[in-house]
């Protein structure tokens, strides 16, 4: 989480500093500042709130050409001005910013810096009073202090350093969390993510973990942990600007749920082969066919992905598959196939629970594969292979259209797992995803009727329920997480049938409980299910897909293919969330507390 800029050119480095923290504000928004530094010295504004907040009090008659900024998702103290980076040695001489965790941040206090006295709770400021401390007591010139301190934390870290006394170079380094150099013609920017800088440059270097980067105005250095420098060739970003625009929406949730459409069909012709055909990458499906096992491993929304994505791989391509929570599975492993592969599913690609598996099983030797949205994240890079999920760039916090894309890629992997079996299929993935796109289309040109049922029900409720059965379930999972994190009503997802078993001691009169029902086989059990509820008072809103309806129901869906009906069952759940967080006045694409990109363990 927290998101980092850093500007050295021949402008003012103000606006590309602070447009570039807004783009980054779904890294984390609870707190934010920016160090400039010019010919009288090094200027430090920082606010606890909003980039906005900050805007309003950075000093615009301090004019810099060098400078760094922050924008912060607390973890090592509260939310505050006085925790907010950048943070300062005692002397003042070097500024600081810094994405990531210190984990023996209090051992480095008591080896190295007793007695410094300590101007905020982050493990941030450890880093900046331990360089200066190598430089001002043990001699060390910047960058040989630099390369010490990175030796001596532990944990993960991307951060950008200056040097009172260099007023030509930003000290730059990572380690297990994100971070780009953008290089342009006398401007050199870094960035913890493209976008933030596109309106600097469109061409970026990567930067290695363990690497100390210099950068200066027209030049870029980067140097391997033993100081050998590394030729790099920066990569063309290939972002549309007004991917990262809200345009005409008030907000990029809606814009996203309205894109949902258009991200299937850019996977169904980026996966598309000259006969017409998907195929998947001769190596992915070699390790698919030779793995005896799936282990996803993934996070949140992602997770939820992944519960449809092994209904898809087991009904469709007969592939034995488990699904676990990333955070759990690192530290309590399951036993394992003899020749597993894992799938990480992840929309940006850089959530550190997932990233900790990874790295662990690939130590342990096995196959790796990421489904991602960001094809150039850490976990894309580290893993063997990766599958993108070309849904667009997806700045609201709460996911939307990267969970449907990656339902369609798992849909397509399944697919192609099976023809290479040479399992008979009845379903043309292709035509069945884009019979998918239209129907959400359908949806999201009626958001009325989800708004009306957002109104009706959820204005004061405390609590709402999901259930559904089999496949609905798991939609039911991430309806609840929808509605839960933007609109902070307490929200479950439960299996139809458990409710019985202690969730209906919880039903109230009108307790409002969203009953989803699009699969033939369990759609009277669900029915039985909403009865119960009734009978106890519950408010029910039934969404049922075309074929199964009867005449209460809330809302009839487009009918899809069975196995599909995930995809668009979500679009209205996305919807009534949306609208029950607008109305209830919550800042719907930035909810409290959250981040979109979660690189902390
Ligand atoms: C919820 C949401 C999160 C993410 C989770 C994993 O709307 O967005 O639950 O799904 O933090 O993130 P990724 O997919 O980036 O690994």
């Amino acid at each position: 989480m927290c998101g980092i800029v850093g500007y050295i050119g021949n402008s003012d480095a103000k606006e590309p500093l602070l447009s570039g923290l807004e783009k980054l504000e779904y890294r984390g928004y609870d707190s934010a500042g920016i160090a400039l530094r010019n010919e009288q010295g090094t200027y430090v504004f920082k606010e606890q709130g909003r980039i906005a907040t900050l805007r309003t009090s950075v000093d615009q008659d301090v004019m810099a050409s060098v400078g760094i900024g922050h924008t912060r998702w607390a973890t090592h103290g509260v939310p505050s001005k006085r925790n907010a980076h950048p943070h300062q040695s005692e002397s003042g001489r070097f500024t600081l910013v810094h994405n990531g965790v210190i984990e023996n941040a209090d051992s480095l206090k008591q080896a190295y810096l007793v007695g410094v006295p300590f101007a905020s709770d982050t493990d941030t400021e450890v880093i900046v009073q331990l360089i200066a401390r190598l430089v001002e007591e043990d001699g060390l010139q910047t960058e040989e202090a630099v390369r010490q301190a990175l030796s001596l934390m532990k944990g993960s870290y991307a951060i950008a350093l200056l040097d009172e006394e260099d007023a030509e170079t930003i000290f730059v380094a990572k380690n297990k969390s994100p971070l780009l150099i953008g290089v342009g013609e006398g401007v050199n920017v870094i960035s913890s993510d493209a976008m933030a800088m596109l309106q600097v440059t469109d061409q970026f270097l990567e930067i290695e973990d363990g690497e100390l980067v210099l950068v200066h105005r027209d030049a870029v250095t980067i140097k391997s942990p033993d100081g050998v420098i590394q030729e790099r060739s920066p990569y063309q970003a290939e972002l549309d600007a007004s991917d990262i625009e809200k345009g005409m929406y008030d907000h990029f949730m809606l814009k996203e749920i309205d894109e949902q459409s258009i991200a299937l069909r850019n996977i169904i012709q980026k996966y598309q082969h000259e006969d017409g055909e998907t195929r998947l990458d001769s190596d992915i499906r070699t390790v698919v066919q030779e793995s005896d096992r799936v282990y996803i491993v993934a996070a949140g929304t992602s997770y939820h992905a992944g519960l449809v994505g092994k209904q898809l791989m087991e009904k469709i391509a007969h592939k034995p598959v488990e699904v676990h929570i990333a955070s759990e599975f690192v530290y309590n492993m399951p036993l394992l196939s003899k020749k597993p592969l894992f799938v990480f599913i992840s929309q940006s690609g850089e959530t550190a629970d997932s990233r900790a598996v990874l790295v662990k099983v690939k130590e342990l030797g096995h196959r790796t594969l990421t489904i991602t949205n960001v094809p150039g994240s850490t976990l894309s890079r580290e893993a063997d292979f990766t599958l993108h999920t070309f849904a667009g760039p997806e700045i609201a916090v709460a996911s939307t259209k990267a969970y449907t894309a990656q339902m369609a890629v798992l849909t397509l992997l399944a697919v192609d797992t099976a023809r290479v079996s040479g399992i008979e299929l009845d379903f043309d993935p292709l035509q069945e995803l884009g019979i998918v796109a239209n129907a959400i289309e359908a949806l999201c040109s009626q958001k009325d009727v989800f708004e009306e049922i957002a109104k009706t029900y959820l204005m004061t409720t405390r609590n709402t329920f999901f259930i559904g059965r089999a496949v609905d379930y798991y939609v039911a999972l991430e309806g609840a997480l929808k509605l839960k994190e933007i609109s902070y009503i307490q929200a479950e997802g439960f299996a139809g049938g458990e409710l019985k078993h202690g969730t209906i001691a919880l039903i109230e009169e009108g307790t409002p409980v969203i009953a989803l029902t699009t699969q033939s086989h369990v759609n009277l059990n669900i029915r039985a299910n909403v009865q119960e509820v009734v009978a106890r008072g519950a408010s029910p809103i039934i969404l049922s897909m075309e074929g199964l309806e009867q005449p209460s129901d809330t809302f009839v869906l487009p009918r899809v293919h069975e196995w599909l009906a995930p995809l668009v069952a979500v679009v209205p759940l996305q919807l009534i969330s949306y609208y029950a967080a607008l109305h209830r006045g919550c800042d719907v694409d930035k909810p409290r507390n959250l981040a979109k990109s979660v690189t902390v363990e």
